[in-house]
């Protein structure tokens, strides 16, 4: 191969010339003089709504540590964080970042950040040792109760709070977990007893975290708990329809019961990426395999006819194996929370997997995306605006709070440049989303906090906007450049013209936490 923008075909007395692709590209360079910034990368000034709800969030057993601490039982995260080779470098949440034992801590990291909403989980296994409400273990109760108390006390940082992030009791496991549909009901008196003790304080219910990937990762290829890899081919779609079951029972419970005295809101968190460059048919599909396939039996009743009918046809040609489950679950949303932590992501080139067999498609990753500390990460900002405009124009133009938005590094950086143009851009992007594509979006949340236990990956990929010191026995925190440009953002309530010079662009002295000088 030459290294010409043009090919010349030397067996040929006269040397005949063919352009390559380069040479187009070339052209393109020549004529536009550079690279002028398209659409996508030009920044757009203006602010979200005045309510708008700035969090950063965190999850159980990523963080809290204290696994056996005061009558806490066992949850699967537990189980298999203890099994060999099922976490690298064989890290576990046994002390995690200890947050169980620092929730002040914890909320002065939050009043810095000048965050009015604080997203946390409850660990189900604390609370019921034995995931049922034969025994409530109080003293487990009392964390969050001081953790609730601490926030409001404190500014005001308001909790939204998710009852399942994947940390299913292990007694739970034991008879069946997701897969023994006895689960809805377990989860419905679960979610009974929170409303009941924290819902005078708490008006933002999560029910269940990203559904979409507990279910296959944890059911389908087994790389998190509860780790079961042998029956792909149906286990995701049982455990999913649990899943939603369950989230409807909960949502119903607390529409019926609760809303009406303590005047809160409650959704689910589904997670979606946008898959880029393959045209709208391919990420039609992809998005009705992954959002969809929560979304649709929310939004609309039952599963989509598009995945019911791919999963059908794959399974009578025995391409999978697949046994077809598809049944109605009718429950109405008031909001979407939506967790988007990669946009325009896929999984590379070697995507042999359960998802693929039944939906008939498959992802590429484009080289000329910026990477993260995730091999499953790229950056890629338009995504984001794409996947919320999608979400307007397929459900109804739902209220959206995103529910985590992040990027990871896997080397200790605090000046972490990747992360503060990952928040400028990502936001920027759902700032254009509001303005221009009318989006309803009500809320924005960073993932994480701090730097956490990445399920499988352990602590090796660091999402957080504060780095834990994890060679300190006090685990000491302390904030990267990012918690400054996420602040900002916070303090304007989205991008003010630099130009103009604004009050809230102004560093804050370090200490005080940011008053709200919206633009
Ligand atoms: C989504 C999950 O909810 C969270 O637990 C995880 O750490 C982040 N994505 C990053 O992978």
């Amino acid at each position: 191969m030459g290294s010409g923008l043009y090919q010349v075909d030397f067996t040929k007395a006269d040397r005949p010339r063919t352009w390559k692709y380069s040479a187009r590209y070339y052209i393109d360079i020549v004529k536009q003089n550079g690279f002028p910034a398209g659409e996508d990368e030009l920044p757009l000034y203006g602010h979200f709504r005045d309510d708008m709800m700035w969090s950063t969030a965190t999850a159980s057993y990523q963080i809290e540590g204290a696994w056996r601490a005061d009558g806490k039982g066992l949850s699967i995260w537990d189980t298999f964080a203890h099994t060999p080779l099922r976490v690298s470098n064989d890290d576990t949440g046994d002390v995690a970042c200890d947050s169980y034992h620092k929730p002040d801590e914890d909320v002065r990291m939050l009043q810095n950040l000048g965050v009015g909403f604080y997203r946390f989980s409850i660990s189900w296994s604390r609370v019921l040792p034995d995931g049922t409400t034969a025994h409530v273990n109080e003293p487990g109760l009392r964390y969050y109760e001081y953790l609730v108390d601490a926030l409001l006390s404190s500014n005001s940082t308001l909790p939204q709070i998710t009852l399942f992030h994947w940390d299913l009791p292990q007694a739970l496991q034991d008879v069946g977990g997701w897969e023994n549909d006895t689960i809805v009901e377990r989860f419905t008196q679960y979610a009974d007893l929170m409303f009941s003790r924290l819902g005078h304080k708490v008006k933002h219910w999560i029910t269940i975290n990203e559904p979409y990937i507990f279910t296959n990762i944890g059911h389908g290829y087994g790389a998190a708990a509860p780790g079961i890899s042998f029956r792909p081919g149906t286990l995701p779609y049982i455990v999913g329809h649990n899943l939603l079951k369950a989230h409807a029972e909960a949502w119903h419970l607390y529409n019926s019961t609760y809303r009406p005295s303590q005047k809160g809101i409650i959704s689910i968190t589904l997670n979606s990426d946008w898959r880029a460059f393959r045209g709208l048919v391919i990420n039609t599909v992809l998005s009705q395999f992954q959002l969809g396939w929560f979304a649709h039996p929310i939004f609309v009743g039952d599963y989509s006819e598009l995945m019911k009918t791919t999963i059908r046809n794959r399974s009578l040609e025995l391409v999978c194996g697949r046994v077809w489950a598809g049944l109605g679950c009718g429950s109405v949303w008031v909001w979407v929370g939506l967790g988007v932590a990669v946009c325009g992501c896929g999984r590379g080139l070697a995507e042999v997997d359960v998802l693929l067999c039944s939906r008939g498609t498959g992802t590429v990753v484009d080289r000329a995306w910026l990477d993260s500390g995730s091999g499953w990460l790229k950056v890629t900002p338009f995504g984001f605006r794409r996947i919320l405009k999608f979400i307007k124009e397929n459900y109804g133009n739902p209220p959206i709070i995103v529910t985590e938005n992040g990027v990871s590094q896997r080397q200790m950086d605090l000046n972490d440049t990747l992360r503060q143009h990952y928040y400028t851009e990502y936001i920027n992007q759902a700032l254009k989303a509001y303005l221009l594509d009318g989006v309803d979006i009500r809320g924005y949340t960073a993932w994480s906090l701090m730097d956490n236990l990445e399920w499988a990956t352990g602590f090796a990929e660091q999402f957080g906007l504060y780095f834990v010191n994890r060679s300190d026995p006090k685990l000491t925190r302390t904030p990267k450049v990012s918690v400054q440009t996420f602040s900002t953002i916070i303090r304007c309530n989205g991008f003010p013209d630099p130009k103009s010079g604004h009050e809230c662009l102004k560093p804050q002295p370090e200490g005080t936490s940011p008053a709200s000088v919206h633009f």
